[in-house]
């Protein structure tokens, strides 16, 4: 609900649980007055202190009047240069020089439905459930005008923003940054929980107390990346997965970001986040409209399971899309771990013809089908089917598949070359090259410049090419490096800082023409593993590759951490063979089963290397996925523990919105000689009600409180609990 009160000039937004307040000042200033727990209306601007504080300076407006400083006013959208010294949201250079942006407010509305933005991933409206308010702020000395946009979502507590900045004037304004929230809390202590890691190791929880200072989350890799995720919580000291109040940010952008967070000196919380200012600027001229990416905010005080499981719903249900968004995804083997390179249509036949007879669904044919691409050193840009491999190409290759009921799909890598290809022999210019200088490879590839029309053409028209040729049922989406010597030559030297951004909408754009044109094929995302797992992504591509890390062990810890904000059912999760590839660590078959199946669940390893043991229980872990996917999909998620800290065992469950079914699944940790023993206290579960748990039946409040004591297992071990109201 978003309320205007026209004697105080507050703008209010109710969801469910929160509460989220603007109020235009005297002089205009869009001010921030509250976003916390769901309060009745009013104006929540008394806390705001009208003092002379040194050294923060007075706008004109203000005449004599030293109390009045936008240093020390909360605000909705921060402008620069102007006396507010904290982070600024939006940052222009004039024609002549000046940096300047000072908004005041123009205008607002409010109406049913979600707003759009057009080239950029949203959350969207499934139908009436959500209002938008637009206010208009203005600067009247560069004529920029600025619409911020407010999603509400109220059930799932959840508001959006973005932000659309036009040039109402008649000259150019070069805009050098624009962010997509700012939100400024007044008081109190927080903690920050921004998700860290590495390649193989993405999404680690890094929980910092805030000190004076900002604290930043960023990637200027061209992409969201393995090492910092586009999301922060912002918390209480003592907030826990059951209590205490978080809000937590998540932008929808797959590309370059900024999330920072600053304590002030007078002990309050500014918190922005958008497009990141790095070699960034974008030429506005005169008419021409700027749109920054929308940002994700959700507010929780009971803790941060409901933080997430919050997330989880609204990403689910309202930025996937397609058919594949809650159903159930086909079962699928994938020959990367398997083969690698060193693979033709009867290895991969004989693969799935294994696979087929224990009940996997689809065979994936991961890189190496295309080109010469024989290794990683050549044949990317060249998406002709390599015949030597696959004679009668991919046609049929998938008639051979489908011929053993199964389903076919195929890795792609659009976005990049090799510079051994004859795309690249005969458009050198189309990859991103600064003039004067020889070029930074990665994986022996370059990138392609997507900010050019020729060239999303040129990969449109061959992904179109490629899908029409055979049945192919799935495609996997991957993107194997970082963006470096960022320059395009179909761009002026002043619209140079627009290439990193016209990039991911290129990206974008491809994804979009994808998702109209082939709506039956499942796309999964992929950069490396878990590179590009952003909330943009998402609304084109259902399910993303974690990592390329398959160790069961280590995926406790990234599918831990991914779900502070993305379902399970986003989460591609397979099981692959011991030693594991990256870590040489031995895994349990069925722990790495009970792993995968909290994600999408699939196969990565030829079955054929199996024990006869081991392959009669691929059928049995098939089975268990598919009675469950729905509790798994859907149910509500909670992590039982932390897999960062040494303990007896890590767990999480899934509980139906009902509460009358549950799986709860746990693995046990580092064998220590003497062991201490496990209690799994479950969560999510009615009190009131008795359970059956394994065919024993127990107090819902039983095991919430008491809970269940596990029995002395080796390290990583696996045990699950099917749970039925009685
Ligand atoms: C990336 C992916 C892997 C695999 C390889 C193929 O690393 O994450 O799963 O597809 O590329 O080159």
């Amino acid at each position: 609900m978003i309320c205007y009160n026209n004697t105080n000039n507050t703008i209010t937004i109710h969801t469910k649980n929160s509460t989220y307040q603007m109020k235009i000042d005297s002089k205009g200033v869009l001010l921030h007055t509250y976003y916390g727990p769901r309060v009745r209306s009013g104006d929540f601007s008394n806390w705001i202190l009208q003092e002379d504080r040194g050294f923060s300076p007075q706008p004109s407006e203000a005449g004599l009047d030293r109390t009045y400083s936008l240093d020390t006013q909360p605000q909705e959208y921060s402008s620069s240069g102007v006396g507010d010294f904290r982070i600024p949201s939006i940052e222009a250079t004039s024609l002549d020089g000046s940096y300047t942006v000072d908004l005041r407010y123009v205008s607002h509305s409010i109406e049913d439905g979600k707003y759009t933005l057009d080239g950029l991933p949203s959350f969207y409206d499934n139908g009436g459930e959500w209002e938008t308010l637009r206010v208009l702020l203005k600067d009247t000395c560069t004529n920029l005008t600025v619409e911020l946009l407010y999603g509400v979502f109220a059930e799932c507590d959840l508001i959006t923003r973005a932000v659309k900045v036009s040039n109402s004037g008649t000259n150019p304004v070069s805009l050098e940054r624009v962010m997509s929230t700012c939100v400024d809390f007044p008081s109190g202590t927080f903690h920050t929980i921004t998700l860290g890691g590495a390649y193989g190791r993405e999404r680690e929880p890094v929980r910092m107390p805030l000190t004076q200072g900002i604290h930043t989350a960023q990637s200027i890799r061209g992409s969201s990346s393995h090492q910092q995720n586009p999301f922060t919580i912002l918390c209480s000291p003592d907030t826990t997965e059951d209590s205490g109040d978080c809000w937590g940010f998540a932008l929808v952008y797959s590309g370059n970001f900024l999330a920072q967070t600053e304590y002030t000196q007078f002990h309050e919380t500014r918190f922005v986040m958008g497009i990141h200012p790095f070699h960034f600027s974008w030429k506005l001229k005169a008419g021409e409209t700027f749109c920054a990416p929308e940002a994700a905010m959700v507010f929780s005080n009971s803790g941060l399971s409901t933080l997430s499981q919050r997330f989880h719903k609204a990403i689910r249900l309202n930025l996937c899309r397609g058919q594949w968004k809650d159903a159930r995804r086909p079962i699928l083997i994938n020959n990367w771990e398997a083969t690698y390179f060193a693979f033709d249509a009867d290895k991969i036949v004989s693969i799935a013809e294994k696979a087929s007879k224990v009940g996997v669904e689809m065979m994936v044919m991961d890189d190496g089908w295309f080109g010469e691409r024989n290794d990683d050193f050549r044949g990317l840009g060249d998406w002709d089917v390599n015949e030597k491999k696959l004679p009668g190409g991919l046609s049929a290759l998938a008639e051979r598949i489908e011929a053993l009921g199964m389903k076919f799909g195929l890795w792609v890598e659009p976005e990049m070359v090799n510079e051994d290809s004859k795309l690249y022999r005969l458009h050198p210019d189309w990859a991103f090259k600064i003039p004067g200088r020889e070029g930074t490879r990665s994986r022996h590839q370059l990138v392609l410049d997507l900010s050019r029309k020729e060239v999303r053409d040129y990969i449109l028209t061959n992904l179109r090419n490629t899908l029409s040729s055979a049945h192919i049922s799935y495609v996997k989406w991957d993107m194997n490096r970082s963006l470096t010597d960022v320059f395009s030559l179909s761009l002026p030297s002043d619209q140079q800082g627009e290439v990193y951004h016209r990039y991911v909408l290129g990206v974008y754009e491809i994804l979009e023409a994808l998702h109209q044109e082939f709506p039956h094929i499942l796309i999964e995302g992929c950069s490396g593993g878990g590179g590009r797992f952003d909330c943009g992504m998402l609304h084109y591509t259902p399910q993303i590759w974690c990592s390329d890390n398959t160790d069961a062990i280590e995926r406790l810890r990234i599918q831990y951490g991914t779900s502070f904000c993305y379902p399970c059912s986003t989460m591609g999760a397979h099981v692959s063979a011991v030693p594991n590839g990256m870590t040489r660590r031995c895994v349990p078959l069925h722990t790495r089963g009970v792993v995968a199946e909290a994600g999408t669940f699939g196969y990565e390893l030829d079955l054929n290397e199996l024990s006869e043991e081991e392959l009669a229980e691929v059928p049995q872990q098939i089975a268990h996925f598919k009675k469950n996917w729905e509790l798994v999909t859907k149910g509500t998620y909670y992590r039982l523990g932390n897999p960062f800290e040494e303990a007896p065992f890590y767990g999480w469950m899934h509980v139906s919105e009902d509460q009358t079914r549950a799986l709860a699944s746990v693995v046990t940790g580092v064998g220590h000689a003497n062991p201490i023993r496990g209690i799994l206290r479950m969560k999510g579960l009615d009190p009131n009600r008795d359970y059956k748990v394994n065919g024993t039946v127990y107090g819902g409040d039983v095991l919430l409180h008491v809970g269940i004591s596990l029995p002395i297992l080796d390290e990583y071990r696996a045990v699950q609990f099917e749970i039925e109201a009685v």
